[in-house]
Formats: C-alpha cells, structure tokens, sequence
C-alpha cells in the first residue's frame, strides 16, 4: 500500500509539473519529487531556513513541503500586501492534516467559504458582547488573577516551575468562555483534561506532525507516538461532547451563560434553515479550536513574559514603579488602567514581538488561482505569510533581534504603536482571540507584579531565551520563577 502511494505521488508530481510549465510561479529553490526542499529545511527552525532563501530569491517564493507546493511571504510590505490590501485573495485556510484530523474538518479555524464567514462572525460577536453571561470577561479574568496570586503565594518564595500553574489559568479563562465554569487548581479530571491538551499541543509542534502533515496517509498506518495523540484527541472530544450535553439538559434560552448556550440558541433558530451552519458537528470543532488555539499561545506568552523579566530586572522594576504610581497594591487592576501604563504596555507588546510565538503563521490557502506582485499561486498552494520576518524586519524595527520595550515608546515616554507588530496576523484571518489574549495577558501580568518580585535561582545570566524548539511555535525553555511577596 505504502509503495502504491508512493508511486501514485510521484506520478501527480511530474503531471503537475507539465500542466504548470506556462505558469507565472514566484521563484525558489530546486525541488526534488516527493521529497520537495523537505531535506534543505531546517527541522528545529524551519522559518530560519526561510529567512536566508528570501535573501536569494525574494519576499515572495515558492517552495515544495514534500509533494505540497507553498508560497511563503517574507517582510511586512509583502505580508501586509497580501493579508490586508488583497484579503479576499489571501483568507482561504489551508486543509493542514493536523488540524483537519483534530476537528474532523469541522468549526471556524479549519474552514473556508460560507462555514467560516457565519461562525467567524459569530464567535467574534460573541467574544465581543461578553457582558451578557452573569459576568463580564475580564471579571472572569480578575477573579482568576486572584486564585493565581493565592497559589503563587503557597509557594512561599520556593522555586517553581510557572508552566502548570499559568496553564490552568489561561484554561480556566476559556472554560469560563465556553462553559460558564472554573475548575479547582487540584481538580483531577481538570487537571487530565490539561495534560491531554499539552500532549495534542506538543505533538503538534513536533518534527512528527510536520511528518504527519505531510504524509498523512502514510502516518496514519505507521505505529508510533502520533496513534497515542489520536486516542487523546478523542478523549478531548469526548469531555467537549459531556460539557454540551449538560449544558442541553439545563440550558435557559433567555439567559445564556456561555458560548456553548448562545450557540445551542442559534443552532435552534436555525434547525430549519438548511444553508445555516450552526449543527453539533461545528459547535464541538469551535470550541476544540478556542481551547487548541486559545490556551498554550497565551499562557506561552506569560510564560516567556515572566522569563524576561527574570532576565532584566531594572525592566521588572520600572514595571513595578508604573504600577505602584498608577494602581497601587490595593486596587484590582482593569483594562482602564492600561493607557496610564505606557511602560508596560511597551514592555507587553514587546514580549510578544521578541517571542514571536508563531513565526510561519498558520497556513494559508490559494482557493482559486492568485495574481500577486505579476505572479500566478495557482489553487490549492499553500500560503505562508511568515510572521517571524514581520516582527523581526528590520525595516520596521531599531533593534529588531533585541528585546528592546522603545520599539513601542515615543521621545517623551508615551506608548505607540507600530503597523509591523503583527503578532496576531492581519487583515481578515486575523487571530478571533485577540482581544481577549490582550485582556488576560495584561490583567494577569499586572497582577502578578503587583503583589510579588519574581527572580530565579541561578540569577539573570542563568536565564537562556532562545527557544527550546521552533517549528510549529517557538516553545521557551523550562525555568524555575521565585516568587516573593513584596
Ligand atoms: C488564529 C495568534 C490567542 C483563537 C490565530 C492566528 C494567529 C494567532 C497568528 C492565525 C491568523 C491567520 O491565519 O492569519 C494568537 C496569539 C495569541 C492568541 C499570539 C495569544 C497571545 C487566542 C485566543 C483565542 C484564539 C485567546 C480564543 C479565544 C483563535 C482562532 C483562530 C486564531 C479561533 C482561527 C481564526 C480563523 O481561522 O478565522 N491566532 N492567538 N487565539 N486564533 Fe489566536
């Protein structure tokens, strides 16, 4: 069977080959069948590899992940481009096996045409109106900030690890999205709900994914560690499909309590509507999608945050001076607070660009044959609009490879912004979580500094910031955080 689709691939190949020769294609690389230019990437940093061939063949080039022709993106001119000034070219999602596996096709991030344009715009008003369940996001948030602070507090100035804990708060922030709920810190089916969620995460940032992206087909028969995710994938479903079902049984259609209520509302105005895409299948992938998208980027984002604080502590002390002036110790701190704090805003958005959690962005897809910048990407071409060369172009940036907060102040010290931060992507794809990331890395951040001084054992030179690993996301290292109070 194995050898069948090999030779089945490599006969595509040479028949797309002929029926693309008269074909515009941005340039690139020579490819080999099959294979493509999977051998000249590079498997830890592969956005690394396609930084320096933009050098030789330009911001818009073609490439070949195994029998997969992609088109990647490279600079902010090129990206903005094609996101923003041709978004309507540029908004179909590639079918990336992973995802497609995870979802079973189904819900918002995998989609394309009329599915995704009706649960988009229904899971972006939903996020947006979150002031009608019995609590309003960010005091969902607020009370999170505290349950984190009492268990940072239990720690009594002992190293720890920050991942776990960060987890399950940034979860429990989605939980209380989807299904009106917080769980206890020490909750064990919790707590097995998360380890299900970093193992489909982790798998779906290593070497073997990309492998499974691929060749899924040849993946799926091969034993190994992608069988073991498949079985958590489903248990995952599993827990989503209980949630539903207890929220059916005692659902209030004139009070919604979460999305999960305001979409079973919607699916039942629909239920005669045959074009309407709000059915059980797209209720359970979108709210697969909002926990796999919306969790580890965020609490990644803390997690790093807090690494770079440990490695410049005058930058944890302006922090800190900020929001003693502004805040105090007493006050919880809000959203409000954020234009009075240009330092830690600065210093926030500069963790984001500097981390640069998703440096090939999520894929991309030509739906139908693209003109852009006189070349033809033919339909069915993967799209890469590498967000890496954005936050690191140095056309944009004073100091682009430095963890530098003044790339978002101006001369007299207030915060600006600038058109190349594009950690969340851009134009109509946009990251849908984005307000609320904004709200929980802001609230919890500031928090956290309120209350304590974060160091680490070995001191700030003991801190190494470059990844552990980055093909999917760049995933930090692991670092143990003294939290002492102040
Ligand atoms: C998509 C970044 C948090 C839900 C994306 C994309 C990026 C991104 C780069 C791809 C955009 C594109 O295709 O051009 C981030 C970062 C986050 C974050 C950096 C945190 C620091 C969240 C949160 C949620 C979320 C909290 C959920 C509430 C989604 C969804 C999509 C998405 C559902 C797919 C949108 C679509 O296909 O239309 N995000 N995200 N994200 N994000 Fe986020």
């Amino acid at each position: 069977v194995v050898l069948g689709g090999l030779v089945l691939l490599l006969l595509l190949w040479l028949f797309r080959l002929r029926r693309q020769r008269h074909v515009h294609l941005p340039p690139g690389p020579c490819a080999l069948p099959l294979l493509g230019n999977l051998h000249q990437i590079d498997k830890q940093a592969p956005f690394k590899t396609l930084t320096k061939w933009s050098g030789v063949y330009g911001p818009v080039m073609t490439v070949y992940l195994g029998p997969q022709r992609a088109v990647v993106l490279v600079g902010y001119e090129a990206v903005k481009e094609a996101l923003v000034d041709q978004a309507e070219d540029f908004t179909g999602r590639a079918p990336v096996p992973f995802l497609v596996l995870v979802t079973r096709g189904y819900g918002l991030a995998i989609s394309n045409g009329e599915r995704w344009r009706q649960l988009r715009r229904f899971t972006l008003t939903t996020l947006r109106d979150f002031g009608m369940g019995r609590k309003r996001m960010e005091e969902w948030i607020q009370e999170e900030s505290q349950h984190l602070i009492d268990s940072l507090d239990a720690t009594k100035a002992v190293p720890f690890d920050p991942h776990p804990f960060l987890s399950r708060t940034v979860s429990n922030v989605i939980c209380s999205l989807v299904f009106g709920q917080r769980f206890g810190y020490d909750d064990d089916n919790f707590l097995h709900l998360l380890n299900i969620l970093s193992a489909v995460l982790r798998f779906g940032s290593s070497p073997c994914e990309q492998l499974y992206n691929i060749f899924p087909w040849l993946m799926e028969r091969l034993p190994g560690r992608q069988q073991v995710v498949f079985g958590q994938m489903d248990e995952l479903r599993g827990f989503v499909m209980k949630k539903i079902h207890e929220h059916q049984e005692t659902i209030d259609p004139g009070n919604p309590r979460d999305f999960t209520d305001c979409f079973l509302t919607r699916l039942k105005q629909e239920k005669d509507v045959s074009s309407s895409e709000f059915h059980y299948e797209n209720l359970v992938s979108t709210v697969l999608d909002l926990f796999l998208a919306g969790t580890e980027t965020t609490s990644t984002t803390l997690r790093y945050a807090f690494m770079l604080l440990l490695k410049y502590p005058d930058i944890q002390e302006h922090v800190q001076q900020e929001i003693d002036t502004v805040i105090g110790r007493q006050r919880v701190p809000q959203m409000e607070d954020r234009k009075s704090l240009p330092f830690t805003e600065a210093v926030i958005h500069e963790v984001q660009r500097f981390l640069d959690i998703v440096p090939l962005n999520l894929p991309h897809y030509a739906t139908k044959n693209i003109s852009f910048r006189g070349y033809t990407i033919p339909q069915g071409t993967v799209i890469l609009p590498m967000l890496h060369s954005v936050l690191r172009d140095q056309n944009h940036w004073a100091t682009p490879t430095t963890f530098n907060p003044n790339h978002f102040l101006d001369q007299n010290g207030n915060f600006q912004t600038n058109p190349a931060f594009l950690a969340f992507s851009a134009g109509k794809r946009a990251c849908v979580g984005e307000s609320l990331a904004r709200m929980e890395i802001f609230l919890f951040l500031v928090s956290l500094l309120q209350h304590f001084s974060f160091s680490c054992p070995g001191g700030p030179d003991s801190i190494d910031l470059s990844p552990e690993f980055s093909s999917f996301t760049n995933v930090p290292r692991h670092y143990q955080l003294i939290a002492t109070p102040r």
